[in-house]
């Protein structure tokens, strides 16, 4: 990728004009939308440039006018210039656009008869001339004239008739904030009253089959309000708060102000069709969305390089809430293994780049774990140091201070320092630097003294040999012997490369518990040894490091299967069996200590320890590791089967989830043993998907569920979202050697849809995460991949774009296999008018 293409957080100018006021007016039709625009300009007193500069992309330009004369502006493929007055002046314009061939779902585009727009980040400019920059803030209000029952765009309603209505949003927003809907759609309607007694509107609007789906996601919308006021004092500011679903759409959700959009599988749920995972997911993402009318709507971000200033915050605050509303333990256990699982990898290879990137060529590509989940980490360290009081002063600040604007993350972190007396340059790092920090420990004791030395070091990444030393909030506790907590909990603030830190008036060594909570994004290592795992297993007090004791004790087993060919370590399976029968651990809980790590983690970590993995016998020791640990619980098993029962109704609260995730845990072992009779058994009488999608996945992984299969696709084939599911699980599950063909296969299925993100995601994600099966040693997946790849690009460059990281670990792998994903790779890149998106990313995973 040429340089001359990047763009650079260095260059940042602010804009040459201002937008007071802007007036949109929509005459909707499939394929000639006409958009009228009458805009409020003002030269900017802090630009010196004088340069009016308009985006637009894939627009056909009209007609325009400046203070009501026609004008002709000079037009390229990315946007206009034209003479300006050097006063406050009117801009008038009139394009055309076509909705129905919009299949990037970018700007405005048509799904299943339905107008809905997406402009984060840069898609407003396909839908008229504008400066489609995050600093220009602006009212809108917007005039959508169209054959359609159901007229929606952001703020409040104002006025409408047959054929048209007129919305009015009073909140100065970025572009990307607009929105527009128009349908025949359904809403499900409700009502808040917020703290300070003003009654909003809550409407969910859906097509009419699945207007039986939406009770869930108010319920989790009106959580998340009460949330943010009693948590974080902030109230909603609107009449009205729509959220709409829509099948076609490249993410998760977008927080548009007042109306939200969200991609129907993360907010549509009902317990027949919905897991319990897909309700958890709804909640979180609703929440999250929500969260963004103050972090990200209200303040919002200056350009796309603080990108994790709304992302990093919004998400540790999801976070929050969710651990609030399902309990702490579970969802830091959760967080991590996501974290772990996306953004260690992406850290660790060609990928890796830093919280605040400093340059991109497409702004779409870095809406990354990187930026979600490691931003939120970098709050959570920040709220760890400063305590939760000052955090609470800190963010009152914030609210306070840049309210309205569109800040930095410079602005945030000063909001800390004023509010703690804090010096926060080093910890800045964590925004500049990227790459995991390996963080080592060794101790010593003598004379009632125990010290533990702590050496930091991040390896290099793309564009950063040199790392500096970051500050590491390390929460510390101490055991004794007989298992009492000897040091309760404190965080130690680690600063240099080397540090140690010393405990006075122990009478005995003392077992370590070290980096509780998972206090910060790094890689532990410790020489430590399976009896003190097993301790700690039994002992800790924390729920995060316990889990972590168990999970170490898997792992160590793991690896030694794969690299010397070692049985399953008994310890860990005894070990296993002992927390298992322990009543008092919460299910869920006891579900997770439940799962090994996964086959990719033990990639992960071979190859961090110089060896290279062999994505097949990492295959097999899960395998037989599973077998063992079905031998080593069988009496166990049925009787845990049965106490994990959970009466009728279904219901999506915490403790039946956690007791199904249990028993799904369980009836994956007990498959191993009984030939699957349990499964067919709960598969026939369940009356909720969490339990009939889990016992069809558990007859599936044991090669019996092919007549099950076809029943549920006989059943569900009216749902997409259940149809999605049952595309995926079929690569989820396939074994290595078949898990192509299967992919393959599904692709020629009459229901198989390249422009349903969803759907091409069903089975490509699929299809990457079986990691077996995706690195079969024929290349066929990824061969696969790259066919279909190839074919998405021009329909949709940002979820191609996206799916290539399924090949971002190449680097790791044995030189055969490096060659094959290598010669895809560049079969991709050297595909005729790929798009920029792609370009960008392949560049990137072939030479970082
Ligand atoms: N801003 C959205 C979110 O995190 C994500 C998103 C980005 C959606 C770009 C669409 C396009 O909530
Ligand atoms: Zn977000």
């Amino acid at each position: 990728m040429p340089d001359s293409q990047k763009i650079y957080l260095k260059d940042y100018t602010p804009p040459a004009y201002l937008v007071d006021t802007v007036h949109l007016t929509f005459k909707l039709s499939p394929k000639s939308t006409r958009v009228i625009s009458k805009i409020r300009f003002r030269p900017n007193p802090d630009s010196d440039s004088r340069e009016f500069f308009l985006h637009g992309e894939h627009l056909t330009l009209i007609r325009a006018a400046i203070d009501g004369q026609e004008c002709d502006p000079a037009v390229t493929d990315k946007g206009l210039t034209a003479q300006v007055p050097d006063a406050p002046f009117t801009w008038e314009a009139e394009v055309e656009i076509n909705p129905q061939d919009n299949t990037a779902l970018e700007g405005l585009y048509v799904s299943n008869g339905m107008y809905c727009t997406q402009c984060e980040a840069e898609g407003f400019r396909r839908i008229t001339y504008y400066p489609d920059r995050p600093d220009v803030m602006a009212t809108f209000t917007v005039r959508i004239e169209g054959d359609l029952p159901v007229l929606l765009s952001n703020g409040n309603p104002t006025a409408s008739g047959d054929g048209w209505a007129e919305w009015h949003d009073p909140w100065p927003k970025p572009s990307y904030l607009f929105a527009l809907v128009a349908g025949d759609l359904r809403n499900h309607p409700d009502t808040f009253t917020t703290k300070s007694g003003r009654k909003v509107d809550l409407n969910i609007w859906v097509r009419p089959d699945d207007i039986d789906k939406c009770a869930f996601g108010m319920e989790a919308l009106k959580k998340s309000m009460k949330w943010d006021e009693d948590v974080y004092g902030r109230e909603y500011d609107l009449d009205l708060f729509n959220i709409v679903a829509v099948d076609d759409f490249n993410m998760g959700a977008m927080e548009n102000k007042g109306l939200n959009i969200f991609n129907s599988s993360c907010v549509l749920a009902s317990p027949e069709t919905a897991t319990d995972a897909n309700f958890e997911r709804i909640e979180a993402i609703i929440a999250h969305e929500y969260f963004h009318n103050w972090t990200g709507n209200r303040i919002t971000c200056r350009d796309w390089f603080q990108l994790c200033l709304k992302e990093g915050l919004t998400v540790f605050r999801d976070q929050s809430f969710t651990g609030d509303m399902r309990g702490h333990g579970v969802k830091r256990i959760n967080d991590v293994l996501q974290l772990r699982g996306r953004q260690f990898s992406e850290d660790q290879g060609p990928l890796a780049h830093p919280v605040r990137p400093d340059s991109f060529v497409e702004i779409n590509n870095f809406y990354t774990a990187t930026i979600y989940e490691k931003g939120a980490e970098v709050v959570g360290m920040l709220k760890r140091l400063v305590g939760d009081d000052a955090y609470g002063q800190a963010l009152d600040l914030y609210f306070e201070r840049h309210d309205g604007q569109a800040v930095t993350i410079e602005d945030w972190l000063k909001v800390f320092e004023d509010a703690t007396g804090r010096d926060l340059i080093q910890f800045k790092r964590w925004y500049s630097q990227a790459g995991t920090p390996v963080l080592t420990v060794t101790d010593d004791y003598s004379d009632g003294t125990y010290t533990l030395n702590f050496k930091q070091e991040t390896p290099p990444t793309p564009g950063q040999d040199v790392k500096q030393p970051q500050v590491l909030p390390i929460a510390v506790g101490l055991l004794g012997a007989n298992g009492d907590e000897v040091q309760k909990t404190v965080v130690l603030e680690m600063t240099k490369a080397e540090q140690s830190f010393s405990f006075d008036g122990l009478p005995a060594k003392p077992v370590p518990s070290i980096l509780r909570g998972f206090s910060a994004p790094v890689v532990l290592h410790r020489d430590t040894d399976n009896t003190e795992r097993a301790f700690l297993l039994a002992h800790d007090t924390d729920a995060f490091n316990k889990w972590e004791a168990g999970r170490d004790l898997a792992k160590d087993s793991l690896l030694r299967m794969v690299t010397d060919g070692a049985a399953p370590d008994t310890g860990y399976l005894k070990a296993l069996a002992h927390v298992l029968r322990d009543n008092t651990l919460d299910p869920a809980y006891r579900a997770l200590l439940m799962r090994t790590p996964s086959q990719d983690d033990i990639a992960q970590t071979l190859y961090e320890s110089g060896h290279t993995p062999d994505p097949l016998r990492i295959y097999r020791a899960a395998e037989t590791m599973a077998q063992a640990k079905a031998q080593e619980l069988q009496d166990l098993l049925p009787r845990l089967y049965a106490e994990m029962h959970t009466p009728a109704p279904y219901s999506p609260n915490p403790e039946p989830v956690g007791k199904r995730a249990l028993q799904g845990a369980v009836l994956s072992l007990l498959t191993r043993l009984d030939g699957g009779d349990q499964a067919r058994a709960q598969y026939g009488a369940a009356d909720n998907m969490t339990q009939q999608f889990g016992a069809l996945a558990c007859l599936l992984d044991a090669e019996t569920g092919a007549k099950e299969l076809a029943v549920f696709y006989d059943q569900w084939a009216h749902d997409r979202l259940v149809i999605d599911k049952w595309f995926g699980l079929q690569v989820a599950v396939a074994a290595p050697e078949k898990a192509a063909g299967i992919a393959d296969s599904l692709t020629k299925h009459a229901d198989f849809d390249m422009k349903n993100p969803n759907r091409f995601r069903a089975v490509f994600g699929a299809l990457s995460i079986n990691a077996a099966g995706f690195h079969d040693a024929s290349g066929a997946s990824y061969r696969l991949l790259a066919d279909w790849l190839i074919k998405l690009d021009p329909v949709n460059p940002q979820t191609t774009a996206r799916m290539t990281t399924a090949f971002q670990s190449w680097r790791r792998y044995d030189e055969g296999r490096q060659a094959l994903m290598r010669a895809e790779l560049e079969r991709i890149l050297a595909t005729e008018n790929l798009s920029s998106d792609t370009s960008e990313m392949v560049s990137r995973i072939l030479n970082g």
